[in-house]
């Protein structure tokens, strides 16, 4: 009997299924590497629902303004944690192109790191201590948006954010609104008037949390 009996051999057609699927994920992985996918599509079962727009849009001119407020330390950083569509948005801002403020993404989906290879670190919120010792305490405004609406993962994320964060670290959460009590209890965050909106409509009461006095929120 031969070494190789015992190993099972794939059919002709199972092989050439296998070798075309390969070939459309590394022509992925190419497109994102070279910015020819502008979204990257929502993975449901990583809890994945994306801002539209607007949303995008007014989460980062307050994270800019929150950032640039109260301290004259330049560039001034920004972390995005599960919060990946405002990556984009903030490369757009003149704040962002002229150096004054600097971004990182903590993301647990490693296609992002593949279109944002210099700002992304993988992230899991299931191990929340898991960070690069040179980011610890080093953010001045945070914004997270955690993929479950439960205790756990929320407490979790407020370890990492507390780890991340300066002392006096500005902290946007977008959550369910029924974690209320938990983003008051972790972070003595207050719910804002901002409603944050989803690209595909989430059937959720969604609310953003802060825990000082936002600046472009009416
Ligand atoms: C509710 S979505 C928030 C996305 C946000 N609305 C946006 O548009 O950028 C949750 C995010 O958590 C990420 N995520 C999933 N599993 C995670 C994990 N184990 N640890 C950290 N983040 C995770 C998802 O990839 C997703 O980006």
């Amino acid at each position: 009997m031969s070494d190789t009996d015992d190993i099972p051999q794939l059919s002709a057609d199972t092989l050439a299924a296998l070798s075309m699927f390969q070939a459309e994920q590394q022509e992925k992985i190419e497109q994102l590497q070279s910015g020819i996918i502008e979204k990257i599509d929502e993975d449901w079962q990583l809890s994945q629902f994306w801002y539209d727009d607007e949303t995008s849009r007014k989460l980062v001119a307050e994270g800019v303004a929150a950032a640039l407020e109260g301290s004259e330390a330049r560039p001034a950083r920004i972390g995005c944690v599960s919060s990946p569509t405002l990556v984009k948005f903030f490369h757009e801002t003149e704040e962002y192109k002229t150096g004054q403020i600097q971004l990182t993404l903590f993301e647990f989906d490693d296609r992002f790191g593949l279109k944002f290879p210099t700002e992304f670190v993988h992230y899991d919120y299931k191990h929340p201590t898991d960070l690069p010792a040179e980011l610890l305490a080093k953010f001045d405004v945070i914004i997270a948006d955690p993929p479950f609406l439960a205790a756990e993962c929320l407490i979790k994320t407020a370890h990492s954010i507390r780890l991340l964060g300066k002392s006096d670290v500005k902290v946007l959460l977008c959550t369910g609104a029924i974690m209320e009590d938990y983003a008051s209890r972790l972070m003595a965050m207050h719910r804002t008037s901002f409603e944050p909106r989803h690209a595909n409509n989430l059937a959720n009461d969604f609310s953003c949390f802060a825990n000082y006095q936002t600046l472009t929120f009416c």
